[in-house]
């Protein structure tokens, strides 16, 4: 039974939640997620592991309210027990001393992203963090992510707040200012990370990307998170979530998401009924 200690808006249709889970908070790595279940027979849920603390025993999530089980997720308040919270599962993040690592986050991508810079700072890195919204209110965890990079560049769309425009256009202005970047890795919407890949291959810079296929057991048996890298089918549960960026087949993956869209909307009707 897992408890939650914490929970908070971040933003709008975004929650944190802060959970009781001590033996995944003694064991989880950054890159590592869980998988939950809000009911006994509830839809599984992957949700990356934003932090830890192996201290107090709990583990921080993030969950953006897309479906009906999110929904339903951000109607738990503080001291409700979730029943299941499996994990950590998926291999941690590969991390050495590259040198300077930019790390890539829009929206939600925050969540590995957090976890990601602690591993990369604790490695010896430089980090420069871009993260982007698409607008001044849906921004968080800037304070967070200042307090592990050198440099925080916040990106929105409508230049409501920090620099106007993508997060390809603060690394293109970072690779324009002739800024040395030895590793990027990047989380947050599909589109994105194809984009962040597409300027970075250009450049040669090395590119990791953190996968959110649709999971279902994340044990490698039901195939549902496959994706195909370099030509190979992979499984994100397993094989992943991380990937070379460069390799992995970013259209395909979004045509898979999309597959589902239909149903999730109808499921979220009847709940909200
Ligand atoms: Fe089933 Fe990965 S979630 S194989």
């Amino acid at each position: 039974m897992y408890r939650i200690v914490k929970k908070r808006e971040l933003a709008e249709n975004v929650d944190e939640f802060v959970i009781e889970a001590p033996e995944i908070a003694q064991k989880a790595k950054p890159g590592q997620f869980v998988i939950i279940r809000i009911s006994k027979k509830g839809e599984r849920i992957p949700l990356t592991i934003a932090e830890k603390d192996p201290e107090f025993g709990t583990i921080t999530l993030m969950v953006q309210r897309v479906g009906k089980t999110t929904f339903h997720l951000s109607c738990f308040e503080e001291e409700h027990i979730i029943p299941d919270v499996v994990g950590p599962l998926g291999k941690p993040t590969h991390i050495e001393k590259w040198g300077h690592v930019v790390c890539i986050g829009g929206g939600l991508g925050l969540a590995p992203i957090h976890h990601i810079a602690q591993g990369v700072k604790e490695a010896g890195n430089e980090i420069t963090t871009i993260m982007g919204f698409r607008r001044k209110d849906l921004v968080f965890w800037e304070d967070k992510m200042k307090l592990l990079s050198d440099k925080v560049i916040v990106t929105t769309n409508d230049g409501s707040y920090g620099m106007k425009g993508l997060v390809t256009d603060a690394l293109q202005k970072l690779i324009d200012d002739g800024v040395k970047i030895d590793m990027v890795i990047t989380a947050g919407p599909v589109p994105m990370m194809k984009a962040v890949a597409e300027l970075t291959k250009k450049y040669e810079i090395p590119t990791v990307a953190s996968l959110n296929p649709i999971m279902v057991d994340g044990t490698g048996m039901c195939g549902a998170c496959r994706v195909t890298v370099d030509g190979e089918v992979k499984f994100a549960c397993v094989d992943g979530p991380e990937f070379d960026a460069h390799k992995v087949d970013f259209d395909e993956l979004i045509n898979r998401l999309n597959m589902f869209k239909t149903l999730e909307a109808e499921a979220l009707k009847m709940f909200q009924k």
